[in-house]
């Protein structure tokens, strides 16, 4: 019989039974459901609610819980439903009229939002932790390969040469970004709603500000019937995932162009790599595109909870059963996607050579041959025409600008001088581009400086 079952003269259908059960689910957030018991217990018990004798009776039939859910012996029962009320359960058949005590003051519907915020607090700190382990990776093939040149490409055309360090580098600012939303899901998660009861808080003298702080909560809900009903910090935690693995993906995406042939920028670790079972000579980098096909499904938790919260009213509706699958899906796919993409990082081999022997097709030098007469007192618009004509000159004859003869510049303008010569060098093109944030070798050995500071920071 369920815990609720006075005023019913039936039990619930077997299927319905399991189909209203959210077990299977909320039974993940076990340590967080006896932490908020322990905390409403000893609270009830210092403002004289219930006996100290019944607390502490509480406190060890928890823990005698909590022991037997980790070894893996506890008797999980769909019939309980919840998580609730399935430790509730056991505790009263255990230590009785104590147990039957715990629930003086409070409701399921406090304290499902109680659990879900504490373990949407452990999942925003792993997540944290394995994005800052996943930057540094970043950082350190930055540094390894520092002074790289590859084509920078707009339209997925070459447009001008880049460092690999900055191209490296322009991940770890996403993924810094993705760092600052995850701490801002916490923070959202941070606020105790435990003491508001059903919707409305209770006729007892309960000590909210006690069990927040037991528990490690930063401040306490203002609203009894918003903090039974809020899930935002769901939302903010599913789409710092979403926007997280959205970044993953694009980086997913670079790392399949740069790994085939065409490309052949880099070469991915068997470990990060698997075979074909018919065609015996394949390599495919399978991981990166799984990391980039499970975007879609942390996209989907997103939506699918904004869309189950649009629409209903206060207070507590069982439609909020719904918010914790997606949200844990979410929060464990970009935790395992983002441990992979740490170790496909640091295993994976950077062709130089072939990065630098693509930069070298494509015009790359073109703007800074535009600049070049530029600085030499012509409009700029009129110097991008001169060197499009040039651009163009080559392309009939089939060579690249740094095989035309400095007679060939001359008849293309007057401005030109042989100094145009070292302007056609990949690697003083790039070091050239000193701008704050730019690719200039200076520019990213301070970029690497910012980096490794917002790392101490995080
Ligand atoms: N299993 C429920 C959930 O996950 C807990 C709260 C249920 N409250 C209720 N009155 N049915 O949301």
């Amino acid at each position: 019989m369920a815990l609720w079952s006075g005023r019913f003269e039936q039990g619930v259908d077997a299927f319905t039974q399991r189909f209203g059960a959210s077990l299977p689910i909320d039974k993940a957030m076990y340590k967080q459901d006896i932490a908020g018991s322990r905390a409403h217990a000893n609270m009830l018990a210092a403002q004289g609610v219930i006996a100290t004798d019944d607390a502490a009776a509480i406190g060890k039939g928890l823990e005698k819980i909590e022991r037997s859910i980790d070894a893996g012996e506890f008797a999980f029962d769909i019939n309980d439903e919840d998580i609730h009320m399935a430790v509730e359960k056991v505790l009263t058949a255990d230590i009785g009229d104590a147990g039957a005590r715990l629930h003086t003051g409070r409701s399921r519907n406090d304290q499902v939002a109680t659990d879900a915020r504490l373990f949407a607090k452990e999942l925003c700190s792993e997540l944290m932790a394995h994005n800052v382990s996943l930057r540094r990776a970043l950082v350190a093939k930055a540094e390894e390969h520092f002074g790289t040149v590859m084509p920078g490409y707009t339209h997925m055309q070459h447009a001008q040469p880049v460092l690999f360090s900055h191209h490296m580098l322009a991940y770890f600012w996403m993924l810094t970004r993705d760092h600052v939303r995850l701490k801002a899901a916490f923070d959202a998660a941070d606020v105790s709603p435990l003491g508001s009861a059903a919707l409305a808080g209770t006729t007892y003298p309960l000590d909210r500000a006690m069990t927040a702080a037991e528990l490690g909560f930063a401040g306490m809900t203002e609203n009894s019937l918003d903090a039974v009903s809020d899930r935002d910090f769901l939302l903010d935690l599913d789409y710092a995932c979403a926007v997280s693995m959205m970044h993953l993906s694009r980086l997913c995406e670079e790392i399949i162009l740069w790994s085939s042939s065409e490309f052949g920028f880099i070469t991915l670790s068997d470990k990060y790599s698997t075979g074909s079972s018919i065609m015996p000579q394949k390599k495919n980098p399978d991981f990166a595109e799984l990391i980039r096909g499970k975007t879609g499904r942390v996209v989907g938790d997103l939506v699918g909870l904004l869309v189950t919260m649009k629409a209903l009213p206060l207070a507590y509706n069982k439609d909020l059963q719904e918010d914790k699958g997606g949200a844990i899906d979410a929060a464990h796919t970009l935790a395992d996607c983002l441990v992979c993409m740490d170790g496909m990082i640091e295993t994976m081999r950077v062709n130089e050579g072939a990065m630098l022997e693509q930069a070298k097709k494509g015009f790359l030098a073109a703007t800074d041959v535009a600049d070049y007469l530029a600085k030499k007192g012509m409009p700029f618009r009129a110097a991008h025409e001169v060197v499009g004509n040039l651009v163009l000159l080559c392309e009939k004859r089939g060579c690249d600008l740094d095989d035309l003869a400095l007679d060939d510049f001359k008849a293309a303008s007057e401005l030109f001088d042989d100094d145009i010569v070292s302007e056609l060098d990949l690697e003083s093109i790039v070091e050239a581009r000193t701008t704050y944030g730019g690719t200039g070798h200076e520019a990213v050995r301070v970029q690497l400086e910012r980096a490794h500071g917002v790392l101490e920071r995080d």
